[in-house]
């Protein structure tokens, strides 16, 4: 196993051997405090583990007296409690005979402290491990900077999931609101985002994307807050005046969200719920692929809805009636493969995928009808 600086474990290991087996009380010293990081040498005897030496930055770390520590067992009164955490791990290193690093909480005579620790064996002529050499880099600067980044995460994660709790608060208030104002199309909004999704499911479009598609549907008919209730429930024909004051709800649609932070997705659903692919639709005429994938699965969620609900100039389609006007359009206004899976869903011919009851009670009764 290749160990730090490029040299592999057992170079490591022989060249420490060579330098502390058979060293001196002294020598041990002297060499320990050459290292540049807190270091220490501790050797096994028959019941436990004593400390045989360690540098003057490992006094000033761990707030340890070297004098007072040196040739002492580790379970003495100063270290019983330390002691319970770091043997388990020179055990580990003299039976495994290999390097260990390791991560660990030590609460030091100065202060609780975060260490990552590497033991090194020191193998005897007889291969027995008797001693091990340790270095340690005091990294609680390093963990309370990784634990402040994972409290600042998860509260970045609690935010996120308000605002979008919030969001979708907001966004359900204000697609009743519209409901509310014409008993007509009490629950459009809802059903079309409804049956948005379930053809979105469908057709395999993922969660995020889908999402976007239930808010969009959702508020696709906001604009009707900023057009008078008497027109949007006038009975019979509306003059050209009325009915270029009805499709403007598309335009104030998205003049009203538009100071929001919506997606842009959301935003096209909004705005564009009532172009066609043939050109022919508004506000602004756009047709082909100029009308994305998710604004072409509301469109047609709209129609359907619209034409499986009684209107106040006309009564509902039975699903049969809207199957063929589906038909009759043949791709010019709407995606055919769309309105395929659209009509699928609705007749509950598409195996995994269903609406909800609340839907299909709604709707299905009258459109058989
Ligand atoms: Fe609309």
């Amino acid at each position: 196993m290749a160990g730090q600086g490029g040299i592999d474990e057992e170079r490591r290991s022989s060249t420490v051997a060579r330098l502390l087996l058979d060293a001196s009380d002294q020598d041990l010293v002297d060499f320990v405090e050459l290292v540049a990081t807190p270091a220490f040498v501790i050797d096994a005897v028959a019941d436990g583990f004593v400390f045989r030496a360690s540098n003057s930055l490992h006094e000033q770390a761990t707030g340890m007296d070297r004098a007072t520590m040196m040739g002492r067992r580790m379970d003495m009164p100063l270290m019983a409690d330390i002691s319970a955490q770091v043997v388990p791990n020179y055990r580990i290193c003299m039976t495994s005979r290999q390097i260990q690093t390791y991560d660990e909480c030590l609460t030091m005579p100065n202060g609780v402290r975060w260490w990552r620790t590497t033991l090194i064996p020191v193998p005897s002529p007889d291969g027995s491990i008797r001693r091990i050499f340790g270095s340690a880099l005091d990294i609680t600067p390093l963990h309370d900077l990784e634990e402040r980044a994972r409290r600042l995460s998860a509260d970045q994660d609690a935010l996120q999931a308000r605002l979008t709790r919030t969001l979708r608060t907001a966004v359900d208030a204000l697609a009743t609101a519209v409901e509310t104002r014409d008993p007509y199309t009490a629950g459009h909004q809802h059903q079309v985002s409804e049956l948005s999704v379930a053809i979105a499911v469908a057709l395999g479009i993922d969660q995020e994307t889908r999402e976007m598609i239930r808010l969009g549907a959702l508020l696709h008919d906001v604009g009707k807050l900023g057009i008078p209730t008497s027109l949007l429930v006038k009975p019979g024909r509306l003059i050209d005046e009325e009915l270029a004051l009805i499709r403007a709800h598309a335009r104030i649609g998205a003049d009203m969200t538009g100071n929001l932070d919506l997606p842009q997705t959301v935003r096209l659903i909004i705005s564009s719920h009532h172009e066609r692919l043939d050109g022919s639709g508004y506000p602004c005429g756009l047709a082909g692929c100029d009308i994305p994938l998710p604004v072409r699965i509301v469109m047609v969620a709209d129609v359907v809805d619209a034409m499986l609900t009684d209107r106040p100039y006309r009564r509902h389609l039975t699903l049969s009636a809207v199957e063929a006007e589906l038909a009759r359009n043949d791709g010019r206004c709407y995606d055919q493969d769309i309105a395929a899976v659209a009509l699928a869903v609705v007749r509950g011919d598409m195996p995994g995928f269903t609406l909800p009851d609340s839907w299909m009670l709604q709707r299905i009764p009258r459109a058989m009808a």
